[in-house]
């Protein structure tokens, strides 16, 4: 019989991405062999400072090839600044992945989870459940600009911020759509059209013209600097939340921090079309302090991989993921460390792979 079949480049990283990964790809083959499909994992050992150690680069020369055709990027986490400095490894790896593979949308979950004691008072789960989709491609981060006269009285440094239609237009529909397939249908876009009055306006425009596509999702907007303060006051609010790649970055930290750690949050870097693969990742990084203790909380490279088969289709697999999660979360044997349990990394993610399905 025809199985569904997915090609998945599992690539693990630096420090706590080898620790977590593992326990991310036992919870994608549980749910595999619970909802019938199948998942080919190809491991890679590049975009790591170890492969940068011996081969003094992060990346084979034809990493595009390598994994340019699967299906899905399953990634932990890059990055070991003793050995070779972050901005290398970053640059020389991931960053590479989004550009190349035009991964023009961040998306992070905002839900606070059992388990896990929220910063803000008064909250429990279900109060908080959001997504935030960044745009990950222009904007802010441009590179159009100069330096002139460095050092001097006269120095100058002008970087300006490109936004162009197509890129809006893209990110827009993205959360728009993503807003079609949830229960309350509401896009929040983040502005500051009072301040910076060019981009912003446009910015603006853009999400009334793309909001006229979706009769059926209602919109508004908030000047970032009231919505970063909504975020902490009124977090029960927010359904989807579209902002530009300087907004995006700051909303996509804030967010996952008001419903707690670090540890459980995961994000996808998505191109939505489909020409290329997207990537699946914890927000954490490679975590060098807890490194090789196996420690680690793996829920979020687990809560990734529900994320990552979301995207591929299977709705029903990355539910039992989701709901794996949650109850391990609800108990101190399932919990790790850092959440004031009593597991470590590999019996926390046994604990989440045995309830799938
Ligand atoms: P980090 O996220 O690695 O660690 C920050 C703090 O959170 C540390 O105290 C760490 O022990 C703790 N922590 C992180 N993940 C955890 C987990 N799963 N369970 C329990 N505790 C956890 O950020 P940091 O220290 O700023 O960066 C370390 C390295 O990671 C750097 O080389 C940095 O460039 C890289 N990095 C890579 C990212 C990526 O691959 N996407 C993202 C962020 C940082
Ligand atoms: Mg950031």
């Amino acid at each position: 019989s025809a199985q569904r079949r997915y090609s998945i480049a599992v690539i693990p990283g630096d420090g706590i991405g080898k620790e977590v990964m593992p326990e991310g790809t036992r919870a994608l083959e549980a749910a595999a062999s619970a909802h019938g499909f199948e998942v080919d994992l190809q491991w890679h050992d590049f975009a790591s400072c170890d492969y940068y150690a011996k081969h003094g680069q992060m990346m084979p020369d034809d990493w595009k090839d390598r994994i340019g055709k699967v299906d899905a990027i399953f990634f932990g986490a890059v990055g070991w600044p003793d050995t070779v400095p972050d901005h290398i490894s970053l640059w020389q790896s991931l960053l590479q992945f989004r550009r190349e593979f035009d991964q023009y949308v961040n998306l992070r979950p905002v839900r606070l989870m059992p388990g896990v004691p929220c910063p803000l008072a008064g909250r429990k789960p279900g109060d908080i459940d959001f997504w935030v989709v960044r745009e990950n491609t222009e904007g802010e981060y441009s590179s159009v600009g100069g330096h002139m006269f460095p050092g001097t009285e006269r120095e100058i440094v002008i970087q300006e911020t490109v936004m162009t239609r197509h890129g809006v237009d893209r990110v827009l529909r993205y959360a728009f759509d993503l807003a079609t397939k949830r229960e309350r249908k509401h896009v929040t876009s983040a502005t500051k059209s009072n301040g910076i009055a060019i981009t912003m306006p446009f910015w603006d425009k853009r999400v009334e013209a793309i909001g006229a596509e979706y009769p059926g999702v209602t919109h508004d907007k908030y000047h970032i600097d009231i919505l970063t303060a909504q975020f902490v006051m009124n977090p029960q609010r927010f359904d989807v939340v579209v902002a530009s790649n300087l907004f995006g970055d700051i909303l996509s930290d804030l967010g996952p921090a008001c419903t707690g750690t670090i540890g459980v949050a995961p994000s996808g870097n998505i191109n939505p079309d489909g020409t290329h693969p997207s990537l699946f990742e914890p927000v954490h990084g490679s975590a060098p302090d807890i490194a090789g203790k196996g420690i680690a909380n793996p829920v979020g490279q687990i809560w990734s991989a529900a994320m990552m088969l979301e995207h591929l289709g299977e709705a029903e697999a990355a539910a039992s993921i989701m709901r794996a999660i949650e109850e391990t979360l609800a108990t101190e044997t399932g919990r790790t460390g850092d959440l004031g349990g009593k597991a470590d990394t590999v019996s926390c993610g046994k604990a989440v792979a045995s309830l799938i399905g």
